[in-house]
């Protein structure tokens, strides 16, 4: 019996008998986040070919009821979900397999694509499988039903830069969401920031979609104008408890409260008026208590109403489902003005889960599709707007050049003097280098990341296929600033390395930094926290990898080009450098805590700088100058660039180990980015495995308030 009991509770079910109509049903639906009820709903339905409105004041579950219509409830701590959502042909709406549209409330764009190119990408990333020309056809279809095609060719834009306007950005989110063949659609507030003209526009294309696709469209509204209520067909009136005040038809709604004596003035807006009388005033303490005290009272007539409702067959349902089914029979003789000479049912692409094509040959080509796909995006993004490209130039230039007129760093490259300079400079040089990448790349990833996350919810790429696409992409750039920053450095030097090696360091240590950029993204949460994070780990790399030449050890007595030979003297070496060692540690690596020493080799500074040293100095022949003692102390007194390195801690160092560590770091970064990326997909609640009894439910909630107005 019980199992029967949770059978029954656990199947929404659609009145609808007719099976090529698709509506969206649930179950009683209840959503706990920390013991406090967010939303909770009686069993309802979203009608095929119908709007559905759900109004309510702010904070009282509108969208989470969506999430739960498109089964995409963020996973959160401690959040608790009762009952089911079901389509009438019995599958679960998807939203990774293009059964559902979710228009969410913020647009998410790569800013420098132009609108065209938008809807290109979408329609690439979803239907990989279809013709060019198929996907061609369908974009010009929906730029042209959605009044976009006099937009095709401007760029969207960003917050900082102007592009479409609010409006066509609402209606280019429209256009993506349908290039697919959805089977419900859904949309958070799809009028909120626009001015009224465009709010009734976006809300008859919802409507023409709702009607001509004969699917279901809800719609969330915070407080709709009355041009855009009177377009609704259904509506859902949530408190701000997340319990319904009243769901049905739209017209119902004026007659049910005012028959339970709330009367919307003739002159009124009804759904100010209506949220109205479902909102409290909590500033003044005597409305609250009554606004309070009403509020509990139309939750409970409506929970007493919709069991009833329920019991028995309500004429009004009837003559609705009714008009459903002429709708279906002939969509086209429907004389509203939202229902143009062209249906929107036709040219959809259909959508294809990579994850779920089965051949490997189409599930390789595929993948190759997308990554050329999002490789395209990423180079646009990244290169179209000459003026940044053009700002870079002179930053990076004008810093080496900065660098280098301060520094001396055209004292000839064999005199002693030179080396606290150069070690300086080298030493800016690499942290700077390492620094702007990190810096491009953090911000590039914060623009992009909710457009990429919108992407990834609806598992359209895998994140080996996106970081493979970026860094291919953005790699060669970041590398040709990174070789235009050494070679001005270089230029204005007097180095004794050669210029190809400097630049391969430098274009390795540019490298470091975007892939450092993107494995701090993938990592933390948002890309707020990541342009947080990324300076603070780069300021811990930098602390860790810096060389300190005032710790340099200075040269013993027999320290010279023959110094080693007696194997005596060989002893006495080696015991002088262990006690060094401890005395003096210019790299740190003696001092560093033991806890903090994987950072200090993972980190790209460290293995930058002692390259770019090792290079510059192993193998030199220095001339001593003691005049150049009192500034720099033990440095002064070495005759060769061999003990230079020696005196900086890096007598055994070589630059090929240096590379092959800095090598090993890039390809740790990436591995780490891919598997970071995969670990923060967007993870959704799963619903359907718990169920409320509904009449348990009522009978307590009735016992509740017998409860407390005898303690009153
Ligand atoms: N992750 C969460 N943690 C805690 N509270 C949440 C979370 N998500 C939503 N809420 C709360 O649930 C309520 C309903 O949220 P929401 O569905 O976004 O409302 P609406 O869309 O109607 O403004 C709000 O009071 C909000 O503070
Ligand atoms: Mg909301």
């Amino acid at each position: 019996q019980l199992l029967l009991a949770i059978v029954a509770a656990g199947s929404p079910s659609l009145s609808t008998t007719d099976e090529s109509v698709i509506g969206i049903a649930w179950t009683n639906l209840k959503v706990d986040i920390k013991d406090r009820t967010i939303l909770k709903v009686y069993p309802g339905e979203a009608k095929p070919g119908r709007l559905l409105g759900i109004l309510g004041p702010s904070g009282s579950g509108k969208t989470t009821l969506l999430n739960c219509l498109a089964q995409s409830v963020p996973k959160v701590k401690r959040q608790e979900i009762y009952g089911n959502v079901a389509l009438s042909d019995g599958s679960k709406p998807k939203l990774t397999e293009g059964q559902v549209a979710y228009l969410s409330q913020e647009d998410s764009f790569f800013g420098s694509l132009t609108v065209k190119e938008t809807l290109k990408v979408a329609a690439t990333l979803q239907a990989p499988n279809a013709t060019e020309k198929d996907r061609e056809k369908t974009i010009d279809y929906l730029l042209d039903t959605l009044s976009l095609t006099h937009v095709k060719n401007s760029q969207i834009g960003s917050a900082k830069k102007r592009g479409i306007s609010g409006g066509e950005r609402r209606r280019l989110s429209l256009a993506r969401e349908l290039l697919g063949n959805p089977k419900i659609l859904i949309a958070d507030e799809p009028t909120t920031g626009l001015d009224s003209y465009q709010a009734q526009h976006v809300v008859r294309l919802l409507k023409r979609v709702a009607v001509q696709k004969n699917i279901p469209v809800t719609v969330t509204l915070h407080q709709p104008r009355s041009s855009v209520w009177n377009m609704l067909d259904d509506v859902l009136i949530l408190t701000p408890n997340g319990k319904p005040a009243y769901h049905g038809t739209k017209d119902g709604a004026l007659k049910y409260f005012s028959r339970l004596g709330y009367r919307c003035p003739v002159f009124m807006n009804p759904s100010e008026y209506l949220i109205d009388i479902v909102s409290a005033d909590l500033e003044n303490p005597s409305k609250k208590i009554e606004g309070l005290h009403r509020i509990e009272t139309l939750e409970k007539e409506f929970a007493k109403f919709s069991k009833k409702q329920r019991k028995s067959t309500i004429p009004a349902e009837t003559s609705l489902r009714k008009k459903n089914v002429d709708i279906l029979a002939a969509p086209e003789k429907e004389k509203t003005p939202w229902a143009s000479d062209k249906p929107l049912a036709k040219n959809s692409l259909i959508y294809v889960n990579p994850h779920k094509q089965n051949p490997l040959f189409s599930r390789i080509s595929s993948s190759f599709g997308r990554i050329g796909c999002l490789f395209r995006r990423a180079i646009t993004q990244n290169c179209r707007d000459w003026s940044v490209l053009a700002t870079r130039v002179l930053a990076y230039g004008g810093l080496a050049k900065v660098y280098t007129s301060v520094l001396r760093a055209n004292c000839p490259a064999d005199s002693v003097g030179s080396l606290p300079d150069k070690i300086c400079l080298l030493t800016f040089g690499t942290i700077s280098m390492a620094q702007l990448s990190l810096i491009k790349s953090l911000m590039l990833f914060a623009t992009e990341r909710s457009t990429v996350e919108r992407e990834r919810a609806r598992g359209q790429y895998s994140a080996l296929e996106y970081v493979i696409s970026k860094l291919v992409a953005e790699l060669p750039v970041d590398t040709f600033f990174g070789l235009l920053y050494a070679y001005v450095l270089h230029a204005n030097s007097e180095f004794n390395m050669p210029r190809g090696k400097f630049l391969s360091v430098f274009a390795l240590l540019s490298g470091l930094g975007t892939t450092l950029g993107l494995a701090v993204g993938a990592a933390v949460p948002s890309g707020e926290a990541a342009l947080v994070t990324g300076p603070v780990l780069m300021v811990v790399f930098t602390a860790l990898g810096i060389i300190n030449p005032s710790g340099a050890r200075p040269p013993a007595s027999g320290d010279s080009e023959n110094s080693g030979k007696n194997p005596k003297d060989s002893q006495t070496e080696a015991e002088r450098k262990k006690k060094d060692k401890k005395m003096y540690s210019p790299t740190g690596l003696a001092t560093c805590p033991v806890i903090l020493r994987p950072f200090k080799l993972c980190s790209p500074i460290k293995w930058g700088i002692e390259a770019i040293l090792c290079s510059e100095f192993r193998s030199l022949k220095l001339k001593r100058d003691l005049r150049e003692a009192p500034r720099m102390g033990a440095l002064a007194l070495v005759s060769s660039g061999d003990m230079a390195l020696e005196a900086l801690g890096l007598g055994d160092q070589t630059t090929g180990n240096c590379l092959n560590a800095m090598g090993r770091i890039l390809v740790g970064q990436i591995a780490f980015s891919v598997a970071a990326m995969s670990a923060t997909r967007p993870k959704f609640a799963d619903l359907g495995t718990q169920f409320l009894n509904e009449t348990r439910e009522l009978e307590k909630w009735e016992l509740e308030s017998a409860k407390h107005k005898l303690s009153m």
